[in-house]
């Protein structure tokens, strides 16, 4: 338990499982106001009943009107946002030749749009305030690429876009925006890999394993608390060293 995020308000997106659970534990645990945001009302709110000062919103990244409702939400209990962890995400892998336009389609509409949407909704609240933090989930193969993922290394490598461009246009007016990339993270969604792919990434990450969900959580900690007041515009890689 801690102080570093004392009485902010965080919205967290795809918060109900995997690194944005972890992440909103850790955010309360530091004294942050979390809001969870996902898609399923039954999966915010059981993900909210385990945190303290946690509260749970319906939102679909790619719908902005459910963005906007709970953005309204929050600023009438609250009266303010503090962070915004762009966290949310899919994949839906196949090679170039097998890839369906739909496939491509659903992986932009969320990876991509999805964190221009909650960005577009949450930062004129933040300008007003003239402070916050906005921390977007990238990856490692936003920055390498990967076998299979066209569409998800797009979105991947387009939110480093973002986060370089935002902290450009925002810096000076006190809103800070990073990016982190993570490795192979032990999520459901890397869960889903096949086994022997998987053996093969914990080889070649030079910690041997995968990363988890905490501590994934620990570098969204960093970039969104006044401890990074320095920090904009970084697209900070969290793999163990996959890349070495
Ligand atoms: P996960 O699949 O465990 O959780 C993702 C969450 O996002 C789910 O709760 C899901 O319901 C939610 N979500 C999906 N579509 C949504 C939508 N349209 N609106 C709102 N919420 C939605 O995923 P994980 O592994 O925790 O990944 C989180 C983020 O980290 C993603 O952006 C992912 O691309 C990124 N990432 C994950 C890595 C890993 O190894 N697990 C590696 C690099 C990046």
């Amino acid at each position: 338990m801690g102080e570093r995020l004392k009485d902010k308000v965080a919205i967290i997106t795809g918060a109900a499982k995997g690194i944005g659970f972890a992440t909103a534990k850790r955010f309360a645990e530091e004294g942050a106001k979390v809001m969870i945001a996902d898609i399923s009302m039954e999966a915010v709110k059981t993900a909210a009943a385990q945190i303290p000062n946690a509260e749970a919103f319906v939102v679909n990244v790619t719908d902005r009107t459910s963005i906007q409702i709970a953005v309204d939400q929050i600023l009438e209990r609250h009266g303010q946002i503090d962070i915004l962890i762009n966290n949310a995400g899919i994949t839906q892998d196949a090679r170039l030749i097998k890839m369906t336009e739909a496939q491509f389609d659903a992986v932009i509409d969320v990876n991509l749009k999805g964190v221009f949407n909650c960005t577009q909704l949450v930062v004129p609240h933040m300008l007003g305030k003239g402070k916050g933090a906005v921390v977007n989930a990238s990856s490692v193969v936003g920055i390498y690429g990967n076998f299979g993922q066209t569409n998800y290394s797009a979105t991947k490598f387009g939110v480093i876009g973002f986060t370089k461009t935002w902290a450009r246009e925002l810096g000076a007016k006190g809103i800070r925006v990073n990016a982190v990339c993570p490795g192979f993270i032990s999520t459901e969604m890397v869960k889903a890999m096949p086994d022997n792919i998987l053996q093969d990434i914990e080889k070649r990450s030079w910690l041997g394993r995968l990363g988890t969900p905490e501590e994934m959580a620990n570098v969204y900690l960093f970039l969104a608390s006044d401890e990074a007041s320095y920090v904009n515009g970084v697209a900070l890689e969290a793999s163990g060293g996959i890349s070495l």
